[in-house]
Order: structure tokens, then C-alpha cells, then sequence
């Protein structure tokens, strides 16, 4: 989003006080964002709520020409890079799709060659008349995007599909509209599988072992893989959020997130294990919470090594594994690689309390069996996951 030129048109609905907040969230991500109201949205929000917070004076009355220089409707379409409608009513959905322009708004979209990009937000009922509903078809047939709108409370006092989405969804959406338009998608068409968090082996009800993995590094490659086309599955036993576009699995043991790999395997192009998978398991799991004893015997048992049997398997399939480790990191690496059939081994140490498990950065080498070694030194793990998913497109190029 930074430096990305937004138009950003405001049409007349209850949704323009949730507007302003999508508006704030677009220039707190470095989105430089000019606004145009119709009078309808004007009766909602003043004007002077988008004047102070996008520090532009905002259009709306298409004939008040006071920079003689430019015809204003004309010179924002032809400024931006993209045009957003929120809220698009079903007023101007219907004016766009038939071409008319007879306000600032409606006009300027007329002269967008831009993307143009519409969060409609109305009453159940308007949605769903077939007039709006042949409109949408005719704007999503002449590729303007048209996000679906929020099922829940309605500003009617009842529930329905209707309401404006909430701006991280919002936002999400148009990044991934943002990079289908520019192309960069290396990654369509292609299968990634990805696993995060440290597994739960139960030893009762109450009870389970595990290890600190958050799932971060995880959750990181599937946006990131996410972001370059693909179409990702993400088998977790992390509790952190994933965007909607990703398919995600939750899981809690190792042998769940087994079987969910295993079904999986056969179709997919890549499989990313960034999973603390828990190396053994109670051999039996206790139907009722065990009582206090002074000593307590657990017997374990060792739990399928999902990597190692994915690369005995592979066909074409591109691996990556992980290594977590707090001494001879670079042996221990090889050593996976060789064994497990990975195509690549992330290694990082998580001997070191300000990276690794549990934390936001990372430092991490990768090993392949074709290149030398490659380091990212100490940065976010969304700046990692990035650069995986990068080496992960030239290898399977
Ligand atoms: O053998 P080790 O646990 O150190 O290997 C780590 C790599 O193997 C990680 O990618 C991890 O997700 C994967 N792994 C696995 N199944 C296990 C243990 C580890 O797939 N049971």
C-alpha cells in the first residue's frame, strides 16, 4: 500500500461512519488517499472528517471548479492508482453499471481507467434485488471487483447480508486484488501445504505435552504464499488468525496433522512443515483426569515423522523442512535434508531468547541439496517467510 494513489469515493449510506476508519487504515499503511463524497453520503459524516484525516480538501460538487488548471473529476480518476467505493450503495452500483454520471463521484468513476474496487453495504433486501444483483454481474463482467458483503446486524435492527465488512477484511481483500492486477502472482495454480505450531500429544482431559512453538513462522509462509497466487492450506495447532482466502485446518496432535498431510500429499506442488511437531506421544491417553501420585510413569511412543515419510513418497512434490536446533546447527541441518528427502532445510537457532520460538524475528539459514547455504540475518518473520517463499519460486519455476 505505500505510496499507492487511492480515489476513495464515499456514497450515501449508514456505512460511511465505518468508511473513515477503512480510510485511516489505508494511509496508516502508507496509502496516499483523496476523497470524493456524493451529497447522499455528506447527510452521514461531514465532509471535514475525511478533509482532517486524508489532509486533501474532498470533492463533491462536480461544478466547482476553483483550480481553473484541471477539470477536478477528470484529474483525481486520472491521479490514482485505484479507485475504492466505500460504501458503494445501490444507487451508484446501479449508475456505474448503466453509465451514468451525474454527480462528482459518478462521473469520475465514468473517466476511471484505473481498478476500481467496490465494498457495497446496504439493506438485505436492496442486495438482493435482482436489478442491484444484474448490476454486479455487469461491473464484476467488466472487471471492477465487488466484494461480498458482511452477513450480520443490520442497521434495521435485524440480521442479514448487508453489512459493510470491517477494515482488516476489507484491506486483505484489496492487497490480494492489488497483486492479481499487477501480475505478481508467480505462485497460481500451485498447492501449498503449510504446518504451524507446536503439536498437543493428551496425556488426559487436562492434560498434554508440548513444546513453545507459536506458529508465527508458520502462519508467516502461508500469508506469504498466499500473497504470491497460491492456493494454501495451512494445518495448524496454533490459536492464531489466518486471513479468509486460506483453507485452514486446525489440528491438535501429530498424527492429526498426519493424516491431514497425508490425504493432502498426492495433489499438492509444495509442502512447507514450519510444524514443532511433538517426536513422541502418551502410548495411552487417560479417559479421566489422573489423580495426584508421588511418582507418575508415562510411557511414550514415537509419532510419525510427517517429513521424512512425505519425502519417502515425493513425486514431483518440492519439500521444506525445518530444523530448530541449539548446537551444530549446520550438521544437524544437512542431516535432515539428506534423510528426510527435503528439498530444503530452514535451520535457526533456538538456543537464543530474542529469536526463534515464541518470538517475532528470526535468523535463519537454509540449506538446499543444489545451492550454497543462504543466511537472512535477525528480521521479522513475515521478511523471512517472504524470502523462503521467494527460493521456494526459483526452485519450482
Ligand atoms: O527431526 P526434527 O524434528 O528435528 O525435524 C524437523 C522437521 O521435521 C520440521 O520440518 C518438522 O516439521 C518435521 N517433523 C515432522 N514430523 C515429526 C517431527 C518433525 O514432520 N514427527
Amino acid at each position: 500500500m505505500k505510496n499507492l494513489k487511492v480515489a476513495f469515493y464515499v456514497t450515501g449510506g449508514i456505512a460511511v461512519y465505518k468508511s473513515v476508519n477503512l480510510m485511516r487504515e489505508l494511509i496508516k499503511r502508507g496509502a496516499e488517499v483523496k476523497v470524493a463524497m456524493t451529497t447522499s453520503a455528506t447527510e452521514f459524516v461531514t465532509p471535514l472528517t475525511f478533509q482532517v484525516l486524508s489532509k486533501h480538501a474532498v470533492h463533491i460538487d462536480t461544478f466547482s471548479e476553483e483550480d481553473p488548471q484541471y477539470v477536478q473529476h477528470i484529474h483525481l480518476a486520472d491521479w490514482a492508482d485505484i479507485a475504492i467505493v466505500a460504501p458503494a450503495t445501490a444507487n451508484t452500483i446501479a449508475k456505474l453499471a448503466n453509465g451514468i454520471g451525474d454527480n462528482f463521484v459518478t462521473s469520475a468513476l465514468m473517466a476511471t481507467t484505473s481498478p476500481i474496487f467496490l465494498v457495497p453495504a446496504m439493506n438485505e433486501h436492496m442486495l438482493e434485488h435482482p436489478a442491484t444483483q444484474q448490476n454486479i454481474r455487469t461491473l464484476k463482467s467488466r472487471k471492477a471487483y465487488v466484494m461480498e458483503p458482511d452477513t450480520g446486524f443490520l442497521a434495521e435492527g435485524y440480521s442479514g447480508k448487508g453489512r459493510f465488512p470491517e477494515s482488516e477484511m476489507i484491506i486483505e481483500e484489496l492487497e490480494g486484488y492489488l497483486l492479481a492486477y499487477k501480475g505478481e502472482r508467480p505462485l497460481k495454480g500451485k498447492k501449498i501445504v503449510v504446518t504451524a505450531g507446536g503439536t498437543k500429544e493428551r496425556i488426559d482431559p487436562v492434560r498434554f505435552i508440548s513444546n513453545d512453538s507459536s506458529g508465527k513462522m508458520g502462519h508467516a509462509l502461508a500469508d506469504a504464499a498466499w500473497k504470491k497466487g497460491a492456493e494454501v492450506t495451512l494445518i495448524t495447532a496454533s490459536t492464531l488468525p489466518t486471513r479468509k482466502q486460506i483453507k485452514r485446518v486446525q489440528v491438535d496432535s501429530a498424527k492429526e496433522m498426519y493424516n491431514h498431510v497425508n490425504e493432502s500429499f498426492e495433489t499438492l506442488d509444495v509442502l512447507i512443515m514450519a510444524a514443532a511437531v511433538s517426536d513422541y506421544a502418551p502410548l495411552n491417553q487417560e479417559e479421566h483426569k489422573m489423580k495426584k501420585k508421588n511418582n507418575v510413569t508415562i510411557e511414550l511412543q514415537k509419532n510419525p515423522d510427517i517429513l521424512k515419510e512425505m519425502g519417502q513418497k515425493k513425486v514431483n512434490q518440492f519439500l521444506v523442512g525445518f530444523a530448530a536446533e541449539t548446537e551444530n546447527i549446520e550438521a544437524y541441518a544437512l542431516k535432515k535434508l539428506k534423510e528426510k528427502h527435503a528439498d530444503l532445510i530452514v535451520a535457526n537457532d533456538v538456543g537464543k531468547k530474542d529469536r526463534g520460538f515464541n518470538t517475532n524475528d528470526n535468523e535463519v539459514t537454509i540449506y538446499s541439496n543444489v545451492d550454497q547455504p543462504v543466511t537472512i540475518s535477525l528480521t521479522k518473520k513475515d521478511e523471512i517467510a517472504e524470502n523462503i517463499i521467494d527460493i521456494v519460486i526459483d526452485r519450482t519455476e
